[in-house]
């Protein structure tokens, strides 16, 4: 049994205003429906982010100026592809690196090499399943070959500003003098923009939430009636939040046998279960700043969208 997600159910669970951690939405079925979520063409990140690395792989590479081989080390790469453009690039100008991305998906790194060695032969890949921080310290101790993290599609969007902060520092610890971080955030925009993306019609995001019942009821032997909770999410343009949450359609009882507890969740009572934020420029400048890192460039689509900035020591 996976004990720190066992935690995280009951503790969250048992507040009195309940969590559940998106961190958990990635089992493989969860990464599959990510997948749909970033075909979705209300789901601008993907492609703004897409156009990014499309278009400027050749100022960010040179912006980053190492002048020997290093190392790409993609943190959360997922199946996603986004980063295959700037691959392209690399691999298309004979540019000698070795692409490393981290997942704690199998499924997904699986997925993403499959396709990358189909379409890209001549890349070197060294695919790694886990959690970034072990990994990290163990990939990025090679201390004459430089390295550029890449932690893109918003996922720091997904953290707590003061956790966005830590992590940052703990990317920041492990970086070796001149290596670069490539860090992807959404930007604040139209919030009818926002809350489309998020609160889509075809049920996808919903289902992305719902799938972590499942996943609790797999892993836990629990019995939530996923017909009985449905979905909600809202973006608030003041502080840049979306949040989602799982609402309940009545009172009702969940047992979750291999933990011996049950909870109650009373008539359209609320599990809050993602952060996404959405930040300005200025707000990136600062976390930057509070983690200890420079920003030496924010490179942007051509709406505006979104940022891939890049940071150094
Ligand atoms: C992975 N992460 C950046 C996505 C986001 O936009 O917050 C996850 C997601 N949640 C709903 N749609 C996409």
């Amino acid at each position: 049994m996976n004990k720190q997600f066992a935690n995280d159910v009951i503790s969250g669970l048992s507040k009195h205003q309940k969590t559940l951690s998106s961190k958990y939405f990635y089992d493989d079925a969860g990464s599959r429906i990510f997948q749909e979520i970033m075909e979705m063409p209300e789901y601008y990140l993907t492609d703004s982010e897409f156009e990014i690395l499309s278009l400027q792989a050749k100022q960010i590479i040179e912006a980053v100026n190492f002048n020997q081989p290093f190392n790409i080390v993609e943190l959360g790469a997922g199946d996603g592809f986004k980063t295959f453009k700037l691959l392209e690039y690399l691999v298309n100008n004979n540019i000698d690196f070795h692409y490393v991305p981290v997942d704690i998906s199998h499924g997904a790194m699986g997925n993403l090499t499959k396709k990358l060695k189909a379409k890209l032969p001549k890349l070197s890949i060294h695919p790694r399943v886990g959690d970034y921080f072990e990994i990290l310290s163990k990939e990025n101790v090679q201390e004459n070959t430089p390295s550029m993290l890449l932690f893109l599609g918003s996922n720091i969007g997904n953290y707590h500003e003061k956790e966005a902060i830590n992590l940052l520092q703990l990317f920041n610890d492990s970086m070796k003098k001149g290596d670069a971080l490539l860090l992807g955030t959404d930007l604040k925009k139209n919030p009818i923009k926002i809350q489309n993306a998020y609160f889509d019609q075809y049920g996808i995001t919903k289902r992305f939430n719902i799938n972590l019942l499942l996943r609790i009821n797999r892993e836990f032997d629990g019995d939530f009636k996923i017909d009985d909770f449905d979905f909600y999410c809202h973006y608030n343009p003041l502080n840049g939040e979306v949040r989602s949450y799982i609402v309940s359609l009545g009172n009702q009882k969940v047992m979750l046998k291999k933990l011996n507890k049950s909870f109650d969740f009373h008539y359209d009572e609320l599990i809050w279960t993602e952060l996404s934020k959405k930040y300005s420029l200025d707000e990136i400048n600062n976390l930057a700043e509070q983690s200890g890192l420079k920003v030496k460039e924010h490179f942007l689509d051509c709406k505006h969208y979104f940022a891939d900035t890049l940071l150094v020591k």
